[in-house]
């Protein structure tokens, strides 16, 4: 059995968690590549639902979890989640947590910069989560952020504080916010070291021994493709790279260890915060489809915007991240649409394009093009074999196979845990 990276497909929201919670089973590490506190996963394991920022859906089941350095961590948001879960009946401790020496983190500078930075942006604000994300990946290409391995050595703190402040002094200036000094910084940390440091390790040689041990990892993204800060819908992105092949560099693993790269799709689509969406129904279909799929943000509690499965969307995601398979979520939102809708490519003026043009004032402009197709009566709800599915059900996950490019390995049928249809295992590739 290989080793297994699930990424979004789509904006985000995907369903990922039940997906990484079903095979995180099944898998004997598990492991977050980039992102931070901006991701959000829910779980429901029994009657215990579970809420996932920063920590690997690993942790329901008790397996490795590793917070890899291409994850930005929020000290106290982490905190809080360890203290929330625990309080859930989870055991989290060293033997279960591993947090990489080289991750950087995100400090309340950089939540204060979010905000002001959108508040001040009007039309064209990103519509960020406000955790501070973007402002900490641009201090770590910038060279002046602040990594967990420095939180134990207390000249390179000291040094590092004062690089990262040199930058943030006159920015916060600029924007009106209250100046910080290298000493608030330092009482900040001081206050959450302790009690972070026992997770700290080299995380790339916890990886390098389950490798040499034959283990099952599993490499867990966060938000989705068209979030990619190369390949997504940019600027209306976040600010790490979320394609597969971020799992290798943002874990300290080589390339041909991400395994069976698995891509998340919703049934339909949804995004939450601006940017362009060609297939979003701002009519009573988009609040049927929302309503019917609960669709809120977990981490803010946003109303996702809703619309039609965008099949070149998917097809581009695919491509850009070598997707070998997809599991199919949320199908049964779809049930009792007299007919539904799929975007088969997009109109540009006279133009008919067959994927999303990377210039801004086109992603806005595309129109889409779609083809009908029958809905079903029958419901999929908690179906779990492929034989319980209406036949008009199997046929659009087959016309989405065909459209996308790429195998429906999984579909979901419900929020549960075990209400999953398997057409192929991904450990087995
Ligand atoms: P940031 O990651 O907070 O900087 O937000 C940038 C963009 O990514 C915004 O449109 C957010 O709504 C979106 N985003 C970030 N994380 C997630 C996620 O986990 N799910 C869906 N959208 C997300």
């Amino acid at each position: 059995m290989g080793n297994v990276t699930v990424i979004g497909a789509q904006w985000g929201d995907e369903g990922k968690g039940k997906v990484i919670d079903w095979l995180a089973d099944r898998a004997d590490v598990v492991v977050r590549f980039q992102g931070g506190n901006n991701a959000g996963h829910t779980i429901v394991v029994g009657n215990t639902e579970y809420r996932f920022s920063l920590l690997p859906s690993g942790v329901a089941q008790g397996k490795l979890s590793i917070i890899g350095n291409g994850v930005v961590v929020d000290p106290w948001s982490l905190l809080d989640e360890i203290e929330r879960v625990r309080g859930q009946g989870l055991t989290i401790d060293p033997d279960v947590l591993v947090l990489a020496d080289n991750a950087c983190l995100v400090l309340p500078l950089h939540r204060d910069l979010d905000a002001a930075r959108e508040a001040l942006a009007g039309a064209a604000r990103i519509g960020t989560t406000g955790r501070g994300i973007g402002p900490a990946y641009e201090d770590k290409v910038g060279r002046r952020a602040i990594r967990f391995c420095d939180l134990a050595d207390a000249p390179a703190l000291e040094t590092r504080i004062g690089r990262l402040l040199a930058h943030h002094g006159p920015l916060r200036k600029g924007l009106d916010l209250p100046e910080v000094n290298a000493e608030t910084v330092m009482a900040q940390l001081g206050e959450v070291t302790p009690r972070l440091l026992p997770y700290v390790r080299p995380a790339w040689r916890e990886l390098d021994a389950a490798a040499a041990a034959k283990k099952q990892i599993l490499f867990e993204g966060a938000q989705a493709v068209m979030l990619d800060i190369d390949h997504g819908t940019y600027p209306f992105v976040t600010s790490s790279n979320t394609v597969a092949g971020q799992a290798a560099a943002g874990a300290g693993v080589g390339p041909a260890a991400g395994g069976y790269i698995l891509g998340i799709v919703k049934a339909y689509t949804t995004r939450v915060g601006e940017g362009p969406f060609p297939s979003e129904l701002k009519d009573e279909t988009g609040e049927r489809l929302g309503a019917r799929g609960h669709e809120f943000g977990t981490v803010t509690g946003r109303k996702r915007r809703c619309g039609w499965f965008d099949a070149v969307l998917v097809r581009q995601s695919v491509a850009v991240s070598g997707i070998q398979g997809v599991v199919l979520t949320k199908l049964d939102v779809l049930d009792g649409f007299e007919s539904l809708k799929i975007c088969v490519g997009y109109r540009l003026g006279d133009r008919v394009l067959d994927y999303l043009p990377a210039g801004v004032t086109d992603q806005a402009a595309v129109e889409p093009i779609y083809e009908e197709i029958e809905g079903w009566s029958g419901t999929t709800h908690k179906a779990r074999s492929w034989r319980d599915l209406p036949a008009a059900a199997v046929k659009y996950v087959r016309r989405v196979e065909e459209l996308i490019g790429s195998q429906v390995a999984l579909v979901t049928t419900s929020p549960e845990r075990d209400d999953i249809i398997m057409m192929r295992d991904p450990f087995r590739g």
